[in-house]
Order: C-alpha cells, then sequence, then structure tokens
C-alpha cells in the first residue's frame, strides 16, 4: 500500500486541474468532526460556489422586472434554456438544435417513448438491459401496457453472460440480432447505475441501425462523466438528468437529445405544448402548433428558470475545463483507486468483496461499485462514521465515485487509509 499512496501523492502534485477543486462547496462537517470525503457525485453532484449568483441573478431579475423578465435584455426567460442547450451540445457533441432541456428524466424517457416507441402488429417489442434502473423498467413496462401489449411479453431483458450484471458488448449484439425481427425500440442506460460498466454507444447503435431498429439511450450516469461524442454515433435520442455529474442541485432539470435527421419527419408523433412553438411565437397565441426548429419542438412548459440558471453555473465550469482533461484525470482516479482496493483484496483475508465494475480500458468512467458478499452494510455505516459519504444500492453493493471536477488524488488516499485500516479492525 505504501507504494501505491505514493502514486497518489505524485498524482496529486501533478494534477493540472487541482484548482477546480476550489469551485465547488465544502460539505459542513457535519458527520464527525473530521473532513469529509464526497464520493457521491454519481447521485448527487456537489454544488458549484457560483449556483447561488446564477440564481441570485434571476431572483433578482423577478424582483426588479417581474414579467417583463420573459423580454429582458439579456437572456431573457422566454429562451431561457436555449444558452444551456448550446453548452450541452458543445458537452456532449451535437448539434446545439438536438439539444432541449425541459421537464425531468423520466418525464422525458416516456415523452421520447411517445415518439420513438411506434410498435407494429409484428415489430412491437422494448429491448432493454436486465438490471436497469427501476424507473426505466416501469417506463417500458408502462409503455407496453399503454399500447396494448402486456409487458411480459413485449419487453425483452437482455441477460448478461458475465457475472454481478457486467455485459459483453456480444451479449447485447447477440440478443438485438436474435429478436430483430420482433423489437420496435432498444432502451439501454449507457453507463450502468449499478456496476458502473460503459456500454460501447458506437456498436450497438450501429447494429441497432443495421437492422432497423430504434435505439435510445438513458444518459443519467454518462454525462459529464464519460466523453460522449453524439455526431459519432447513430442514436435516435437519449435524455439525461442534470443532478448527478452535471452538478446543477436535487431534482436538476433534465436534457434532451434527438438526432437531427428526425427533424424533418412528419410521421414522428409527439405531444405537443406551447413552449415547443418557435421562440418568437411562445406568446402569440395562435390556434395552430408551429414547431420550433429541432429538439425544441419537444417543449411543453415554460422552462424551469431558476432550476436551469443553477445547471449553468455548473456548465460553465466544465466549459472551462473541457472534457478531454476531465477524462484523463477521471481515469487516473480510477485506475488508482482500483489498484488500491485490490491491494486490500489481496492482503486481507477477511476482504469480502469483488469490483464487479469492469476494468478494460472504455469500459468504465467515474464509478467503481464493490459487491460486498456478507455485512455490505456494516462496511458502508463504518466509512460514513469516517466522514466517507458514498452509496449504498441494495442488495449489496458499495458505490464509489471520485469526480475529476472535485474531487482530489489526496481524498483517494485518505479513503484508501480508512478502508485498509476496516479490515485490520475486524
Ligand atoms: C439511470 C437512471 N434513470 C432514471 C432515473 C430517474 O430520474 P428522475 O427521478 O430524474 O426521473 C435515475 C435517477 O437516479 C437514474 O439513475
Amino acid at each position: 500500500m505504501k507504494n501505491i499512496i505514493e502514486q497518489i501523492q505524485f498524482l496529486h502534485n501533478s494534477d493540472n486541474i487541482l484548482d477546480y477543486r476550489n469551485k465547488f462547496s465544502d460539505l459542513k462537517k457535519n458527520i464527525t468532526k473530521k473532513e469529509v470525503i464526497y464520493f457521491c457525485g454519481n447521485s448527487l453532484g456537489l454544488k458549484p460556489k457560483s449556483t447561488n449568483q446564477y440564481i441570485i441573478d434571476e431572483l433578482n431579475d423577478w424582483q426588479d422586472l417581474g414579467v417583463e423578465g420573459h423580454f429582458k435584455k439579456s437572456k431573457p426567460w422566454v429562451s431561457f434554456h436555449e444558452k444551456a442547450s448550446l453548452m450541452l451540445a458543445h458537452l456532449i457533441m451535437a448539434e446545439p438544435s438536438e439539444i432541449t432541456v425541459m421537464n425531468s428524466l423520466s418525464v422525458n424517457l416516456h415523452l421520447l417513448m411517445v415518439s420513438f416507441y411506434r410498435p407494429t402488429p409484428k415489430k412491437y417489442k422494448i429491448l432493454i438491459e436486465k438490471g436497469a434502473f427501476p424507473s426505466d423498467q416501469y417506463i417500458v413496462d408502462s409503455q407496453a401496457k399503454f399500447h396494448g401489449y402486456n409487458p411480459q411479453n413485449a419487453i425483452i431483458e437482455i441477460e448478461n453472460s458475465l457475472k454481478n450484471g457486467v455485459f459483453t458488448t456480444e451479449d447485447i449484439i447477440n440478443s438485438i440480432l436474435k429478436n430483430k425481427d420482433e423489437i420496435a425500440i432498444i432502451l439501454l442506460g449507457a453507463v450502468n447505475y449499478y456496476t458502473g460498466q460503459v456500454l460501447d454507444l458506437k456498436k450497438i447503435s450501429s447494429v441497432a441501425k443495421d437492422n432497423n431498429i430504434t435505439i435510445g439511450f438513458d444518459l443519467a450516469h454518462a454525462i459529464g462523466n464519460i466523453h460522449l461524442k453524439m455526431s459519432e454515433y447513430d442514436i435516435d435520442f437519449a435524455t439525461w438528468c442534470s443532478y448527478k455529474y452535471l452538478n446543477a442541485g436535487p431534482g436538476g432539470v433534465s436534457g434532451v437529445y434527438i438526432n437531427k435527421k428526425h427533424f424533418l419527419d412528419s410521421q414522428i408523433p409527439r405531444f405537443e405544448g406551447w413552449w415547443g412553438c418557435k421562440a418568437d411565437q411562445r406568446f402569440e397565441m395562435k390556434k395552430t402548433f408551429e414547431p420550433a426548429f429541432g429538439a425544441d419542438a419537444w417543449q411543453l412548459s415554460n422552462v424551469p428558470v431558476f432550476s436551469i440558471a443553477s445547471l449553468e453555473a455548473s456548465l460553465d465550469i466544465f466549459n472551462a475545463v473541457g472534457m478531454p482533461l476531465l477524462i484523463k484525470k477521471s481515469i487516473l482516479m480510477h485506475k488508482i483507486l482500483r489498484q488500491g482496493l485490490e491491494w486490500c483484496k489481496a492482503n486481507y483475508e477477511n476482504s469480502n468483496f469483488e469490483i464487479i465494475t469492469p476494468k478494460e480500458d472504455g469500459s468504465f468512467g467515474c464509478q467503481i461499485s464493490i459487491l460486498v458478499t456478507k455485512n455490505g452494510r456494516k462496511l458502508y455505516d463504518y466509512l460514513h462514521s469516517n466522514s466517507i459519504i458514498v452509496d449504498w444500492r441494495n442488495p449489496n453493493v458499495i458505490r464509489l465515485a471520485p469526480v475529476p471536477l472535485y474531487n482530489t488524488f489526496d481524498e483517494i488516499g485518505r479513503f484508501l487509509k480508512v478502508f485498509k485500516k476496516y479490515f485490520e479492525l475486524k
């Protein structure tokens, strides 16, 4: 372990984006008097210090302008989401018109299913990974029911051939090919919430397209975590939340990506609302709906200004640092943390855990999930009582997510010292 701690010290000293840590709030030392190590950005990202001001600016405009705020000179509320859409497009390498910001993730998944799940008597099945996030499972089940199908028959779950919920790309491709004549749509989590596994979006979407199948991704655990390059994949749609790696705060507004190839397809059904009209017509109260160009046509309600202001605060930080540097640090963090965990496993007979996140390049992001075979909750409580915030997912997984934007290598070193001690004490 000494050698690993030395490597960590070296990485800490050569971390050229370490200063970004200061842009995020420190958690109150509310658990013990010790400093908190927060490895939970996969669940709820830390608050940027700047967020207050972004929200206060809008509060002040509300205070000073009232309803006129919709048409104020700078960032009018009538088109308030557009700046965030622009920054998100940059972040995930999409075109700005392919992005919109609205609602929350589960709501958007349903709205996108309205547009992209168009079952026919022969092709009506929905392909989803086994062990998908529960909300995604409820969404596909209820969508199948809504269209008059029995989910038992209409939902195909991809089985994983590797243990502990990890898939090979072949598992997914084989399942697509085996059922291709019946699948209407594929919906997958780009990064699995439980295992932290990153899927090969390019390969999987190209197989879907070769077989004429609509494919969409839930990017909840991917955006701000892995380097998404939407322009390089043939994905029909995607959506995400912004409270995890995007640090927009609890319940933060969701985002949507719709591939531009669908913009002129009048066959695609869509639920419509007044905010989906062209920006300059939103207050014209016309009887007929004239859709905005691109993903904005999927908007329904006027946008949540404070929530988007909060998202902008974080996106401005992402913009300043850029994904390439974050990814470089993320990989180093992941590898050194894994090395430390593996060391514990090899050196303590009582270390009853295994790392379930795959280790091949490209198959992991920030998160490392450890499956604790016995008394997992005890380990989780021990970490918690030592001011280490990680999260627990039933039945037996602890998720650790050092986030390159605000976590430090030094924190990984301190975490490992506490973690190691647990097995010495037992
Ligand atoms: C993968 C995934 N999908 C869907 C959701 C549901 O998100 P929301 O509550 O914002 O609808 C979550 C929430 O954590 C998630 O992790």
